[in-house]
């Protein structure tokens, strides 16, 4: 028989177990989320939780092997690339975020899923849907609670990224209208699910996006926003 096996649609988006909270931070290159989610995970700790910070690619020992291949190897083709995204993703729920959301943790993560439909499904071309539908059978559904997209013209991040050391990697030099892309799918997906997203202008000043963070995750936590932390 020539006819393929019909597709499995993947489970359907589950909650993060009780007591926990998962949080992530999307957004371009150079939009400022690992200073976001370290400041969100310094106030948060000085508020009694437990903070796990983590990223993707890369929150592994695994996820580090396959961070420098998508990163940094040689030429990959976009549906290997997206596999190898959906690959350190699985694992990085399996093995660290849903046993730290099980024990009651706040889970930070610097990109998830949406970093995939953005970058392989717009930014690539590979379809938005596919890859969402990867990516929730790779995690079995896990969505956060709240995604903070740092939203930033392409060009205002290539500026800072060029500031830093190390030089830009193979995504960071994808080009102009890749970025554009990738910018425009992020705010679709964030329109199309208020409740889950929080937008900000990430060319504000650091401390001013802080604060409104603080006062998204207070409320899903019950924290008083206004209480002392680590200040920018
Ligand atoms: P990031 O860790 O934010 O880069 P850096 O630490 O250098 O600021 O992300 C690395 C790159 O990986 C970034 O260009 C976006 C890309 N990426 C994807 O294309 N798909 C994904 O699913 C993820 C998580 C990242």
């Amino acid at each position: 028989m020539d006819t393929l096996a019909p597709v499995t649609l993947p489970p359907a988006p589950v909650p993060a177990p009780a007591g926990g909270l998962f949080v992530s931070f999307e957004g371009g290159d150079g939009s400022g989320k690992s200073t976001q989610s370290r400041l969100l995970g310094e106030w948060l700790t000085a508020q009694g939780r437990t903070v796990v910070l983590t990223r993707e690619p890369g929150g592994t020992e695994l996820g580090q092997v396959l961070r420098r291949e998508v990163l940094h190897g040689g030429h990959l083709d976009p549906r290997t690339e997206a596999l190898l995204y959906a690959a350190d993703r699985a694992h990085h729920v399996a093995s660290l975020v849903r046993p730290a959301l099980a024990a009651g943790s706040v889970v930070v993560t610097d990109r998830y899923l949406d970093s995939s439909v953005a970058y392989q499904g717009s930014g690539r071309d590979l379809g938005a849907d596919e890859v969402e539908r990867l990516s929730l059978w790779a995690t079995g559904g896990l969505l956060p609670a709240l995604t903070v997209l740092l939203d930033l013209d392409p060009a205002a991040g290539l500026e800072r990224m060029r500031a830093r050391e190390g030089g830009p990697d193979r995504l960071e030099s994808a080009g102009e209208e890749f970025h554009r892309r990738t910018r425009a799918a992020f705010l679709d997906r964030a329109a199309a699910d208020p409740g889950r997203w929080l937008v900000l202008d990430a060319a504000r000043p650091v401390a001013e996006i802080a604060a409104d963070v603080r006062t998204r995750v207070a409320d899903l936590l019950g924290l008083d926003a206004a209480a002392p932390g680590v200040r920018p």
